[in-house]
């Protein structure tokens, strides 16, 4: 157990999700503020954590995310002109343009207008809008904000196009996510957070095949083993477009090529052990030993066998922490002061460099685990983090 003293005596802090009902209700408040009008409709998207499958979706491998119960909302109103409007809660000025502005759009309004405009490339006939966001996914958290606001922005305007909904207009709004993600935005991530956003359900995990985009939903309710998944903020911020994740990337694709494979999902241990570049040949390791780590997860989800669950977690985390290097000291404190208190496991999620660490905890030991880590973070002089109940939730809807 730690030795050292906790320095302070504040609570943990608890990000509660919102109902939909508080969501709707606040999405539709800031329409009406900004646009003094009434929107036609509202949708939503759900943040996500990844359980297990890190840096593996851009290498044609297997991943294993589930939908938070925390989303954003947006408010929607179709004009009868070609022009956008883009306002948010948390910003001050809109964006306004026109359609054929729509893939120009920079910083926070490229992830709606990034997804107009990769609906649109896919011919269907978006109108102008206003839309208000509102929500309740941390932002730059690892847990997926911007993928929810893509997600939220592609139901809401394929409801205005009155788009039949079934399991391939979801794919197709998730694809609409990924390019605007990847070509306005500018992020080259690898489509995990937007599928899972827009098919993931309610006690169950997203087993992904990042190669075949099939999916299976894995049943996962911890509290039917008397536990829970805590999900972390550790508040030490990410930036996705800075050019370390797309570092990772590449380092895959070159050891991918000097294995003579197309992706790394083809790779072999031995393979991998025969790289010679020292760094290559880690980078190459975690990412053939998680793609393994991940299917083994979905064995163990499916015959309850929640230890195991736990001990592959946190075989992911040193992985990540030793041989694809992007955990940070933030993370790596989460996961020992929530192993030295009992979790069953707990990794670092997401890109990695800050953002969200979780851990499978016993129901009973949470209020214990996140006392702990709340009071190591203060006797570093870190922020305080943020703390969030992460029961498998809903998808876009
Ligand atoms: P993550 O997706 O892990 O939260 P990213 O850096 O990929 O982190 O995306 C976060 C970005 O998404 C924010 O910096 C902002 O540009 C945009 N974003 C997400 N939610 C909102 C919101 N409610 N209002 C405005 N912008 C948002
Ligand atoms: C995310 C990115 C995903 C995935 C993940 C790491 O932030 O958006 O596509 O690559 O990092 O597993």
């Amino acid at each position: 157990r730690p030795h050292r003293r906790p320095r302070t005596a504040a609570a943990p802090e608890w990000v509660r999700p919102w109902s939909d009902a508080e969501g709707r209700r606040t999405a539709v408040e800031t329409f009406r503020d900004r646009f003094d009008d009434e929107p036609d409709l509202v949708a939503a998207a759900p943040g996500r954590v990844n359980l297990i499958g890190e840096h593996t979706d851009y290498n044609d491998g297997l991943c294993l995310p589930l939908a938070l119960p925390h989303s954003t909302y947006v408010a929607v109103r179709r004009r009868d002109d070609d022009r956008v409007i883009i306002a948010s809660g948390l910003e001050d000025a809109p964006w306004t343009g026109r359609l054929e502005d729509l893939g120009t759009a920079r910083g926070w309004p490229a992830y709606v207008a990034g997804v107009a405009w990769a609906l649109r490339e896919a011919g269907h006939d978006v109108p102008g809008f206003e839309l208000a966001v509102e929500g309740v996914v941390p932002l730059g958290a690892g847990l997926s904000s911007s993928a929810a606001l893509e997600c939220a922005t592609g139901t809401a305007l394929l409801a205005l196009l009155e788009v039949e909904e079934s399991r391939e207009t979801r794919l197709a709004l998730a694809r609409a996510g990924i390019r605007a993600e990847n070509e306005v935005a500018g992020a080259a991530t690898g489509g995990m957070d937007q599928t899972v956003a827009v098919l993931g359900a309610p006690a169950s995990a997203l087993l992904l095949d990042c190669r075949s985009w099939a999916t299976e939903l894995i049943p996962f309710d911890p509290a039917s083993g008397g536990l829970e998944l805590l999900v972390v903020d550790t508040r030490a911020h990410h930036q996705l477009t800075d050019g370390a994740y797309e570092g990772r990337r590449r380092a895959c694709e070159r050891a991918a090529a000097a294995i003579g494979v197309d992706s790394l999902r083809d790779a072999t241990a031995d393979q991998v052990a025969a790289i010679e570049d020292e760094e290559l040949r880690r980078r190459a390791r975690h990412v053939v030993t998680e793609i393994d780590r991940v299917d083994e997860c979905a064995d163990a989800l499916r015959s309850g066998a929640w230890d195991r669950v736990g001990e592959l977690m946190s075989a992911s985390h040193v992985s990540l922490r030793d041989d694809f290097e992007i955990s940070c000291p933030e993370l790596d404190l989460v996961v020992d002061t929530a192993q030295a208190y009992g979790a069953l496991g707990a990794r670092m999620t997401g890109g990695g460099f800050g953002g969200s660490a979780i851990a499978l905890v016993r129901q009973d030991d949470v209020p214990t685990v996140a006392r702990a880590v709340t009071d190591a973070f203060a006797a570093e002089g870190y922020d305080a983090p943020g703390f969030l109940p992460a029961p498998a939730s809903a998808p876009a809807r």
